[in-house]
């Protein structure tokens, strides 16, 4: 059972977290696991831009980093000061696709507390798939 005020708390705190002084546009991500601990995530930047980390691969890589797997995730959340709930670029839609559970769901907050929420396979149809290499 969600509890869309504790996710957004939980998100919103996330983005706290931010490392993004050079485009100072902060994003937090969490996963909310099954056993009710949220693993945070939040963008990372480099002074050599391109290696920066974007909040949503953040936060999966920490879930997977701390031995947690797919089967334990129960939903995905993401925030930015966006003028509509932020949308996942595209290279953190391949990664979710992959690594998030194909019916989790998926709020897309913004500071005004307005909530989309979507699934993968609306983000990211006909995603390129491992099963094909
Ligand atoms: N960013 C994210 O963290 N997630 C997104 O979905 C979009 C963009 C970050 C990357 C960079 O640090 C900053 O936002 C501006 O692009």
């Amino acid at each position: 059972m969600i509890d869309q005020n504790e996710l957004y708390e939980e998100v919103y705190e996330a983005r706290k977290l931010s490392y993004s002084p050079y485009s100072k546009f902060k994003v937090g991500a969490v996963i909310k696991l099954k056993n009710g601990k949220y693993i945070k995530g939040a963008n990372i930047e480099n002074s050599s831009y391109p290696l920066s980390m974007c909040a949503e691969r953040c936060a999966i890589y920490s879930a997977y980093a701390q031995g947690y797997t797919i089967d334990d995730f129960e939903a995905f959340a993401i925030i930015g000061d966006t003028q509509n709930p932020i949308s996942p670029c595209g290279a953190c839609r391949q990664v979710m696709s992959e690594l998030l559970p194909r019916d989790i769901n998926i709020y897309l907050f913004n500071l005004k507390h307005e909530v989309k929420i979507i699934t993968i396979d609306e983000l990211l149809p006909y995603a390129f798939d491992g099963e094909d290499l």
